[in-house]
């Protein structure tokens, strides 16, 4: 059952680069995005658009839209949690957007400001208006597995926000193990509750890597059959509103494994490596992967 071709949507400039506490000038983000479309990522997350109160580092979104250059054949997406946000990103015409919900009613609160309700209400709009443009919709639900404020969340709540995300129009369901706490079965649980919904062919997993299991919950993930998957160059990032919480599973680590597998990415591993090396120079720490460390280190 396991896939003979993944898709990586790199998050690194959004998810990996939102938390980050020093400046990352608007040029930087550019020349990232580049040099993950050399590499030969498909898909990334580029921006935000939302608050820049909440977001400080995602404030330059519209320069950073403006200032990368477009590849034919790769899908750029950008965050736009309420109308204001779409708006803003509709100039730029993003390729895909992204809302982002909670299987958790109090991480709902303290990451977008309402409840789980509210925010399918806000979301509507969205997705009206995003598919009016023809600008595909990706759903994302944090908090699958586990929350910072409620700790372990069943399967069921997941079960009914991907169904209030499909009611509204959504087309893709993101699971994502925010505080990155999966283990392989209790994320099987969370996919499996999200394919009630979503088909196969819609449904991504989000991995963050807190506790190191992101590897092996994407195995799981493969088993069964999910195919698309958000990874971080150089395993940057973390939420905000998710205390302690590491980044992404690294791009670089995802594509070793699944090239030792002989499952196709089409990314070139070593400009992916260069990629991930770039920005942990610019922020001055080592890369957050294995397999770049290894590699580095040849
Ligand atoms: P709110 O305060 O409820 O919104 O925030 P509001 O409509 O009441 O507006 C309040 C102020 O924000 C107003 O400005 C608006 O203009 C402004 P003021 O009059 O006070 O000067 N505003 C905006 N400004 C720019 N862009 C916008 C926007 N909307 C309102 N789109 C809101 C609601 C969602 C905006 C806010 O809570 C917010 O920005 N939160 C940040 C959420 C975020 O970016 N979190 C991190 C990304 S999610 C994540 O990392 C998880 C993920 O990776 C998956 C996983 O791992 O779980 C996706
Ligand atoms: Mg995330």
């Amino acid at each position: 059952k396991l896939p003979s071709r993944v898709r990586l949507v790199d998050v690194g400039p959004r998810d990996g680069l939102q938390n980050e506490k020093q400046p990352v000038p608007a040029a930087v983000k550019i020349a990232l995005v580049q040099r993950l479309q050399d590499a030969g990522l498909k898909d990334i997350e580029v921006t935000s658009f939302v608050s820049p109160k909440w977001v400080p580092q995602m404030a330059d979104a519209a320069e950073v839209m403006a200032g990368i250059r477009r590849q034919p054949g790769v899908r750029y997406s950008v965050l736009t949690p309420n109308m204001k946000g779409f708006e803003a990103a509709l100039p730029f015409k993003p390729d895909e957007v992204v809302v982002f919900g909670a299987a958790s009613e109090a991480f709902s609160q303290r990451n977008i400001n309402c409840s789980i309700a509210e925010s399918i209400e806000r979301f509507a709009p969205v997705v009206a208006a995003a598919r009016g443009h023809g600008i595909h919709v990706r759903g994302v639900i944090s908090c699958t597995v586990g929350c910072p404020y409620e700790g372990e969340i069943a399967p069921e709540r997941v079960e009914m926000v991907a169904r209030l995300m499909k009611g509204i129009g959504v087309q893709h369901c993101g699971v994502a193990d925010t505080i990155g706490v999966g283990t392989p079965l209790k994320v099987q649980r969370a996919l499996e509750a999200a394919l009630q919904h979503f088909g196969i062919d819609d449904v991504s997993g989000h991995f963050h890597d807190t506790y190191g299991m992101a590897l092996a919950n994407t195995l799981a993930a493969l088993e069964m059959g999910v195919w698309q998957y958000d990874t971080s160059s150089a395993g940057l990032g973390g939420c905000p509103y998710a205390k302690g919480a590491t980044g992404n599973v690294a791009t670089e680590d995802v594509v070793y494994m699944l090239q030792g597998m002989g499952i196709e990415t089409g990314i070139d591993f070593d400009k992916l490596v260069d990629a991930g090396a770039y920005i942990s120079e610019f922020l001055q720490r080592k890369p957050n992967s294995r397999a770049a460390t290894a590699i580095l280190a040849r």
